[in-house]
């Protein structure tokens, strides 16, 4: 992965002055399933108003059918109540999973902060076992910062 180019491309999305939040977002979404070999579906989650629950916002992948979740539920519910990265080398030794597809063997969720409050992640899914490392963490963090400009 080309973390500097792939950098330059959220940061040229999020400036573009043609499109608005949700179009960024999904072109977002579109570029890193393109440029990343290994993620296989990556999607955003909103806190759904003043509800504990998740709620599925853009996403580029096979559409799910888990478009609400409920804090504490799966990966993702986990990382809306924890504040923190959660990686996942391996879904199937996770209890507190939820499935989106037995072709799915690995998980990242990276929180996104609006002054210091969690309001959602980024989550991705993948084929291949074990494949994330620390770029991962990084340039979805760098996501991450770029997406909360748009609240
Ligand atoms: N696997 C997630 C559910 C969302 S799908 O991956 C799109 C979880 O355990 O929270």
């Amino acid at each position: 992965m080309n973390i500097t180019l792939l950098k330059n491309n959220i940061s040229a999305i999020i400036n573009d002055a043609n499109l608005k939040s949700n179009e960024k977002r999904q072109q977002i979404c579109d570029v890193l399933r393109a440029n990343v070999s290994y993620y296989d579906w990556v999607g955003f989650y909103f806190k759904n108003g003043t509800k504990n629950e998740l709620k599925l916002a853009e996403f580029s992948g096979k559409p799910t059918s888990h478009k609400i979740i409920p804090f504490g539920k799966g990966i993702c519910g986990q990382v809306a109540l924890s504040n923190q990265n959660f990686v996942v080398p391996n879904v199937q030794e996770q209890d507190n999973y939820i499935s989106c597809g037995i072709d799915v063997k690995s998980e990242i969720v990276i929180p996104i902060f609006v002054n210091n409050k969690n309001i959602g992640q980024i989550d991705i899914d993948s084929h291949q076992a074990n494949p994330f490392s620390k770029n991962d963490e990084i340039l979805l963090e760098y996501v991450c910062e770029k997406v909360a400009t748009l609240f």
